[in-house]
């Protein structure tokens, strides 16, 4: 038996019908299992002997019928071991969860497969997201295989050119708001409400979030069911951290794990309303009218889902933390140079907080850390050509070539010589 239910006064809602937010109260809603039912399917499933993605878990998740499935490949992320990030961070055991690796180049892959899948059940035809782009190269992408009209509103000019790229390819009707995301999520919100046959996918709809739970699944079992002591990722809208730790809980509630990790998320220092209630210890954020930071993938003053995040953070025990575009900067460098993982700079603040914390004694030496990078370096190829050191441009002959690289030049050895 799978329903929704709004995560505030508990109001139920029926698996296929649409809607965005609890009409009783205005809260978020969440999607719910009969844990004894789904604990007796897995039982008779084959689910561990398939390979890693997010349709390892399709018992997990929401859809009723598989062969309605629509998918990229998306998942089965690598989770690689930084060795050489350990010994400048001076942390011990540091894995990189690299979303990067999805077939759009984000973890959105994994919340747009089962999104769309469930689009497709409802039989929907048109799908809408705000975004600062990723969500709209994802929900492109999908809905192309999808055979669905995508429309994706997005800040003007605000935007990595690689996601405008993508979503634009794939045929999204792409619209520019002269505002940032906040107010595109605003017109989205209220467009699908008025145009009820548009579906909405951003992450307030709950469907997108069961696919991005798979994120915590799979880090269970890359880690042989021993959980991390702490999950470290960048934060913007906040259903990414939200679907994470609704994963592991699930794994906890099922018995496949026996512990828990701390929630640890990260926002740019100028759109930080998550961050800085954490750090107040209040229990709602102040929304940021005017949100910046050089990482545009969370440039979002009004995220939608703090109250989840707020939650996932303080029940596991975990914290937040604030990092400047400086520092994001610096750590996106050093993740490319360390261990050749190019991420774009919103991923690449889940390795500033972690340095940050970990310098300040938040972060215990011993931890088992992962850091999530959320989305490819490649998305968004002006900044990492802007902070790295520029191509010098000589002759094609060897000698100028030498003489730059500082060569000495080769003598050819004749025989016999010594
Ligand atoms: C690369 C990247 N990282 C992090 C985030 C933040 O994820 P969420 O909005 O679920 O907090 C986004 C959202 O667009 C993103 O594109
Ligand atoms: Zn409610």
């Amino acid at each position: 038996m799978i329903y929704q239910a709004c995560i505030a006064c508990g109001e139920k809602y029926g698996a296929d019908e649409i809607v965005y937010s609890c009409k009783r109260c205005g809260d978020l809603l969440e999607v719910k299992y009969d844990y004894d039912l789904l604990e007796a399917k897995l039982k008779k499933s084959d689910w561990q002997s398939l390979p890693l993605s997010v349709w390892r878990y399709k018992d997990f998740m929401p859809i009723r019928d598989p062969s309605k499935i629509v998918s990229l490949n998306e998942g089965g992320t690598g989770l690689h071991s930084c060795q050489r990030l350990v010994n400048i961070l001076g942390v011990k055991h540091l894995y990189v969860k690299n979303e990067g690796e999805n077939p759009t180049g984000s973890f959105k892959d994994r919340g747009m497969s089962v999104g769309i899948t469930k689009a497709v059940e409802l039989n929907t035809k048109t799908v809408i997201c705000a975004s600062t782009g990723n969500t709209s190269a994802s929900l492109a992408a999908y809905a192309a295989k999808a055979g669905l009209q995508c429309i994706a509103l997005i800040p003007s000019g605000k935007i990595a050119y690689g996601k405008l790229a993508q979503a634009m390819i794939y045929g999204a009707k792409v619209v520019q708001i002269r505002g940032n995301f906040d107010h595109a999520l605003k017109m989205v919100l209220e467009l699908s409400e008025k145009h009820r046959e548009i579906y909405l996918l951003n992450s307030i709809n709950p469907y997108r979030l069961e696919g991005q739970k798979s994120l915590a699944y799979e880090i269970c079992d890359q880690l042989n069911r021993e959980p991390p002591d702490r999950v470290v990722l960048p934060v913007g809208n906040a259903g990414n951290i939200s679907a994470i730790w609704k994963g592991f809980t699930e794994f906890h509630k099922l018995g496949l794990i026996d512990k828990l990790p701390k929630m640890t998320g990260i926002q740019a220092e100028g759109a930080a309303p998550i961050a800085r209630a954490i750090k107040n210890g209040k229990d709602k954020i102040v929304p940021i009218d005017k949100p910046e930071t050089i990482a545009t993938a969370i440039r979002i003053g009004a995220p939608i889902s703090w109250k989840k995040a707020i939650r996932a953070i303080r029940e596991s025990g975990g914290t937040a933390e604030t990092v400047t575009d400086k520092e994001i900067l610096e750590a996106q460098k050093m993740l490319a140079r360390s261990e050749g993982l190019f991420v774009e700079p919103a991923s690449a603040s889940s390795i500033a907080g972690l340095k940050k914390l970990f310098e300040a004694g938040k972060i215990d030496k011993d931890e088992i850390v992962v850091c999530v990078t959320t989305g490819h370096g490649l998305k968004d190829p002006d900044i990492a050509i802007k902070i790295s050191e520029k191509p010098s441009e000589v002759d094609a002959e060897i000698g100028s070539i030498e003489k730059l690289l500082g060569l000495s030049r080769y003598i050819p050895a004749t025989v016999g010589s010594r």
